[in-house]
């Protein structure tokens, strides 16, 4: 079994089009990182990951809401299209790498894995949660969105990746939501508060 899906395959969708998803035009994608942008427990985070950013479409919300982004691609072409959307920001940093690959530095407090996570096979993406979640600092978010239709090429479905990623070992949920098209859940690692108790909102018990 392969450990993910080669990256010439991206390679190619992007030699077809420069948006292959429309991920700028397209009512379900505006909506969805809308509903994930608003399901994340923190109103600021220090240093975001983002592996599989495409076009920025993420991305550019990310640079307002944390200190620094750092965002991976597998392809080229996307990490140059997500360059010129988000412009030359100090706090962005592209590396063309894999999900599967070292994540960034110790002090990441947010991993937002969007639409990526299905590319990998099953036993892949254990090995790298259970490696790169034991490094995230306690209190961290992870945030994971997929697509719930079946595509045939993907070695997951958006059901199987989300459901992985629940079961870290680290990992306690927080938030999901669900329809016919999307599954996003929000974990944090260790100890969980909610976002009115942490806050100190009047008549919120912890
Ligand atoms: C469907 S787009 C998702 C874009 C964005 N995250 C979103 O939710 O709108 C998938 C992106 O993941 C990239 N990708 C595929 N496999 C990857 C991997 N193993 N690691 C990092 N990026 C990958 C592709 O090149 C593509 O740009």
């Amino acid at each position: 079994m392969m450990d993910r899906l080669p990256d010439g395959y991206f390679d190619d969708v992007y030699a077809d089009a420069r948006d292959p998803w429309r991920l700028a035009e397209r009512w379900y994608e505006q909506r969805k990182y809308a509903i994930t942008m608003a399901m994340l427990p923190e109103a600021r985070y220090r240093h975001a990951f983002e592996p599989g950013c495409s076009i920025g479409t993420v991305t550019e919300r990310l640079v307002d809401r944390c200190d620094h982004v750092t965002a991976y691609d597998v392809a080229q072409s996307a990490l140059d299209s997500t360059r010129e959307r988000v412009g030359q920001r100090p706090n962005l940093t592209l590396e063309r790498s894999s999900l599967d690959s070292d994540w960034p530095g110790a002090d990441v407090d947010l991993v937002l894995i969007s639409e990526v996570a299905y590319y990998l096979s099953g036993p892949t993406l254990r090995r790298v949660l259970d490696r790169e979640c034991a490094r995230l600092g306690a209190g961290a978010t992870v945030v994971a969105a997929h697509w719930r239709h079946p595509v045939a090429d993907y070695p997951l479905s958006g059901d199987q990746a989300n459901a992985l990623i629940g079961a870290t070992r680290e990992l306690n949920a927080v938030a999901g939501y669900r329809d016919d098209d999307v599954v996003i859940d929000v974990w944090q690692k260790g100890a969980t508060e909610s976002v009115a108790v942490r806050t100190g909102v009047p008549g919120a018990v912890g």
